[in-house]
């Protein structure tokens, strides 16, 4: 069963009622633009047929109660004081706490949440969780919120809630995709330009099987590797710096920040590229733009790992494949490859087992379909 259908039976088992909304999150992958949301620069994601589900009734006080079937611990607090304790409810809570300080009304609700999105994967399960709680809230309450406030409000939950630093990408594609299209976002204004996906590509989810511990520490590293690096350059924040500038103002830099700063101007140029490449339906540029990124995120960024770029190497010497890179913040989790669409379903056998000779480990392929952002059903809607 999906998290679709899990999410209401569950609902029903414990409040022993029918939910009155169902909230379908999407996860996302990334083309292209890996580490440049922190830096005001430009990213190409799209939301992806990956869902986390929230099925709730709204309460007629300001009670919120959530259950996950990932978790044995329900969460419960009140929206008139809500208190920083430790768990997965943080995520639920930091929204809460955000949603509240704009001054608006709020009603608690009964929830249950199921999900499809792997956890600590690369693939945004936490600002999933995030928005589906602000979109929980919002139906709850009455109120609309817009793509862009959805996003700013779960990213300041992650931030100054929860702490942790994540960047604005996430959310702002889960809140404001749309079905057939990736989103060429500039994470400095956060205007977003739709850009169809050609139909006879599709983008291969590649999980290696392998997470990281630890990934936020070395994640909040290379952000303040950043801000040391436009300091040193001289510019407000590296997507202001371009390649000769780079070149011109290296001297007396040292290496490690340089190549931060070198990995960020360069993705930068590229997704504009790959989203010029997209543009024109040309799959063969946008994967070789891919490639280009994954080495820099392997050499001056230091984010990949073995098995991202074993999976890489995979990929790219698969028949039908135009590229791939590794995704999301790095060092495990998933890589994502672009695909002809006829060559697919053999890409994806084939990768798997390449990767598992090469690495012995089993890889899990997701053939991923561009689909529309959050969106809040009425419960009964099948
Ligand atoms: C994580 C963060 C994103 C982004 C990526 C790297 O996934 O949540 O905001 O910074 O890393 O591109």
């Amino acid at each position: 069963m999906s998290a679709r259908d899990r999410v209401g039976v569950h609902f029903t088992t414990k409040y022993e009622a029918s939910p009155t909304w169902r909230v379908r999150i999407p996860s996302r992958l990334n083309l292209i633009g890996e580490h440049t949301d922190y830096n005001d620069g430009f990213v190409l994601p799209f939301a992806i047929d990956r869902e986390m589900w929230i099925a709730l009734r709204a309460r007629d006080d300001q009670k919120v109660h959530i259950r996950s079937e990932s978790f044995v611990d329900e969460v419960t607090f009140d929206l008139t004081s809500i208190k920083k304790e430790a768990g997965w409810g943080e995520y639920v809570k930091g929204v809460a706490w955000a949603l509240v300080a704009t001054g608006r009304k709020l009603r608690g609700f009964d929830a249950f949440l199921a999900s499809d999105i792997p956890m600590g994967a690369g693939m945004s399960s936490s600002a999933a969780v995030c928005i589906g709680s602000a979109v929980a809230l919002a139906v709850a309450s009455g109120i609309f919120l817009e793509a862009r406030e959805l996003a700013t409000l779960s990213q300041r939950a992650e931030n100054e809630w929860v702490g942790v630093e994540s960047g604005i990408m996430d959310p702002l594609v889960m809140a404001g995709g749309h079905h057939g299209s990736a989103q060429l976002i500039d994470c400095r204004d956060l205007t977003i330009e739709d850009i169809p996906v050609p139909s006879d590509t599709v983008a291969a989810v590649l999980d290696t099987g392998t997470r990281r511990g630890h990934v936020s520490s070395a994640y909040n590293e290379r952000r303040s590797e950043c801000l040391e690096a436009a300091r040193q350059f001289g510019v407000a924040s590296l997507r202001d710096l371009d390649r000769e500038t780079l070149e011109a103002r290296c001297v007396g830099v040292p290496d490690v920040i340089y190549r931060r700063a070198r990995h960020v101007v360069t993705e930068n140029d590229r997704t504009l590229r790959a989203a010029a490449a997209l543009r024109n339906g040309d799959a063969a540029t946008l994967g070789q733009l891919m490639v280009k990124s994954h080495e820099s995120l392997r050499d001056d960024y230091e984010v990949s790992s073995r098995p991202l770029d074993a999976m890489v190497t995979a990929a790219t010497t698969t028949p039908g494949c135009f590229g791939a890179r590794m995704m999301g913040g790095g060092f495990g989790g998933v890589a994502v490859a672009l695909v002809g669409r006829a060559d697919a379903e053999g890409f994806k056998n084939e990768v798997a087992e390449t990767y598992a000779e090469v690495t012995g480990l089993t890889a899990h392929v997701h053939l991923a379909e561009a689909v529309d952002g959050v969106i809040a059903l009425p419960g009964t809607h099948n």
